[in-house]
């Protein structure tokens, strides 16, 4: 992997940028893990985002980084409204499955939609639903703008945490 000491005036070309070595950067930093979900008919289909990020309180928007070759995505974007839920410590293998293969990602998994048909995930750290508002190229992933509806945070849930590829837990600091 290229490091700052390897180029110490920062000269590295684009090429050496390879998506391994990205990766393992982007990586680098901890991030939760949120549910995107919502009914398809009667169908829950949602996927796992370490993306998610808070934008804006006034109006009240939050943001998430969809790769273009997402096959949930597409239909998900047609739904008025959609899921978000922020997962807890002890979600790490339900993740898994939300950002696995499967054609049925939520048999197994305990979630509830709301009237709209924003499917939520239970006894997660955080609920919100959203609707989308915009969204912005993001090379080969797609940055999505949504309008917060409704949140509901369960106060003392831990959240899961991602990093360098593995789920950890938050730990009060010494
Ligand atoms: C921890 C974790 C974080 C992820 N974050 C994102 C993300 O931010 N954006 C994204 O498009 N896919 C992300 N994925 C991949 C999706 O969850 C899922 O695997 C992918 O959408 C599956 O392809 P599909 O959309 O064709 O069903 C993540 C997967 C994991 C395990």
């Amino acid at each position: 992997m290229a490091t700052l000491a390897d180029d110490p005036a920062g000269t590295s070309t684009p090429a050496e940028l390879d998506a391994a070595t990205l990766r393992q950067a982007f990586g680098a930093y901890p991030t939760g893990v949120v549910a995107i979900g919502a009914l398809r008919g009667d169908e829950p289909v949602g996927f796992a985002a370490s993306s998610f990020v808070s934008i804006s309180l006034e109006p009240p928007m939050v943001a998430v980084s969809v790769a273009r070759t997402s096959t949930t995505w597409p239909r998900l974007a047609q739904a008025p409204v959609v899921g978000l839920s922020v997962l807890s410590h002890g979600q790490g293998a339900l993740c898994r499955r939300l950002a696995s293969r499967e054609a049925k990602r939520f048999d197994g998994i305990g979630w509830t939609a709301t009237p709209e048909g924003a499917v939520l995930v239970e006894d997660a750290a955080l609920w919100l639903t959203a609707r989308v508002n915009a969204t912005y190229d993001g090379g080969d992933h797609e940055i999505v703008l949504l309008e917060l509806l409704s949140v509901e945070l369960f106060a003392g849930v831990e959240p899961l945490v991602f990093h360098t590829s593995q789920f950890r837990e938050l730990l009060p600091h010494a």
